[in-house]
This record gives structure tokens, C-alpha cells and sequence, in this order.
């Protein structure tokens, strides 16, 4: 029988726990791929000394493994950060933030000598883009920084979530750009990231995948950049 989506998910999942370095700290991302590895993770949790979450959601599910969080503040290093993607290509250039958690995942894998990509193989893309990019905004910002982002061509949409606009785990909005081609995510990523009022872009180029675990249906896929 076809492996499911799930099923996909959950093969590359395994296969990452071999990228886990024992007594040391592993870099936890965020989403359905995320949460598989989260669950794989626990099996293991005796080996480990705990992990970075990169959204709230992510250290309550840790946590409900008996995982332990530490704060990113505590930690100087960590050799490895693991996480799923919207869309990634042959380069390792990244689309991330349909979970909205865009900033922190940045700002954890900045952290890490390595990113390790996990995906089902539906997520690997020649041009990224399709996938609405997501940016996340100070919400005083919102309007300026549409009204600039709608000049690269895409059309910029604030998320909503239950009838009202998604508020990030920082406090912040998200606006979607939705139609945009991007043939060069380095000069995409630096552009929005000096727009006055982008807190970051879900645009992982300039820190893109170290390796990509890919769940295809004859088996896991491995890339390394
Ligand atoms: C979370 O903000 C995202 O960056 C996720 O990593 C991304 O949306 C992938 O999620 P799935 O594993 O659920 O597809």
C-alpha cells in the first residue's frame, strides 16, 4: 500500500533521531513534522540533555515527554536544530512560518551548527514561492510594510485565525505574500529584512538546510548542501 502523508512524515522523523548528539542539547522546530520528531525524540530522552523549543507549542509537547526545555538564553551552543519546511529546493533554501513561528525557528537554528530539514517529499520545489511567504510585522507596522512588500510583486495578506488577525507567540502579526516567484531567495531574504517594522521573514536562504531528510514513497531521500 501507498505510505500516507503521515507516514512519510514519520520516516523522516526517525530517520533524524541518527543527527541527535548524545549529552548535548538538540534545537526543536515546529508543525505536524516537528511534532513526529518530538515523539521519536522522547524514546530517546535519556540520551539527550534536552532541547530549545522554537514556539510555545512545541516546549508543552516536549515537556508533555518529560523533556526538558532550557531557555535559548542559557545555551551557547547546540549542534543540531531540526524542523520541518513549507517548501525547500535543491539549494536548501527554505520557506518557513505556515505555523507562524517563523521567528523563533530563526533565531533557535541561528543557534545551531547545523539545520537538519525534515520533510514529506511534496515539499521539495524548483522555484520557492508558491508556498505564501510568510513575514512577521510589529503590528503598529502592518499597513507600511504591505505597502511595501506589494512592490516585489506578490500580494501581501494579513493572517487571520478564527475571524481575527493571528497573533505570534512575540506578539506580533503575519502578513502572507502570496504569488511571488523567488529565483534569488538571498536577495529576497535581505530585502524584507530591512524593511523598518519586519521583525523576520519565514525566508531561510542565507541560513539555509544543512541536510534534507525527505520522505519519498521507496524511502527517505537524504540532500546535504
Ligand atoms: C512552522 O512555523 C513552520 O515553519 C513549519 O516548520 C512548517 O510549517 C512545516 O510544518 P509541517 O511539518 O506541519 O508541514
Amino acid at each position: 500500500a501507498a505510505m500516507t502523508q503521515d507516514e512519510l512524515k514519520q520516516a523522516v522523523a526517525r530517520e533524524a533521531i541518527k543527527y541527535v548528539v548524545e549529552r548535548d542539547i538538540v534545537g526543536v522546530g515546529t508543525g505536524s513534522t516537528a511534532n513526529f520528531f518530538i515523539d521519536e525524540l522522547a524514546k530517546i530522552k535519556h540520551l539527550i540533555k534536552g532541547a530549545v523549543a522554537s514556539s510555545e507549542a512545541t516546549a508543552a509537547r516536549l515537556r508533555s515527554h518529560d523533556i526538558e526545555v532550557f531557555d535559548l538564553n542559557q545555551v551557547l551552543s547546540m549542534p543540531v536544530y531540526i524542523d520541518g519546511a513549507d517548501e525547500v529546493n535543491a539549494q536548501g533554501a527554505m520557506i518557513k512560518g505556515g505555523g507562524a513561528a517563523l521567528t523563533r525557528e530563526k533565531i533557535v537554528a541561528s543557534v545551531a551548527d547545523k539545520f537538519i530539514c525534515i520533510a514529506d517529499g511534496s515539499k521539495l520545489v524548483n522555484v520557492l514561492g508558491k508556498f505564501p511567504l510568510p513575514v512577521e510585522v510589529i503590528p503598529m507596522a502592518q499597513a507600511v510594510v504591505a505597502r511595501k512588500l506589494a512592490k516585489l510583486g506578490g500580494e501581501p495578506r494579513l493572517r487571520f485565525k478564527d475571524g481575527i488577525p493571528l497573533i505570534t507567540d512575540n506578539g506580533c502579526v503575519i502578513i502572507d505574500m502570496y504569488g511571488l516567484k523567488i529565483v534569488d531567495p538571498v536577495a529576497m531574504e535581505a530585502h524584507i529584512n530591512q524593511i523598518i517594522g519586519v521583525v523576520s521573514v519565514g525566508l531561510f536562504a542565507k541560513q539555509g538546510a544543512n541536510v534534507c531528510l525527505l520522505g519519498m514513497p521507496d524511502g527517505v531521500k537524504t540532500l546535504t548542501f
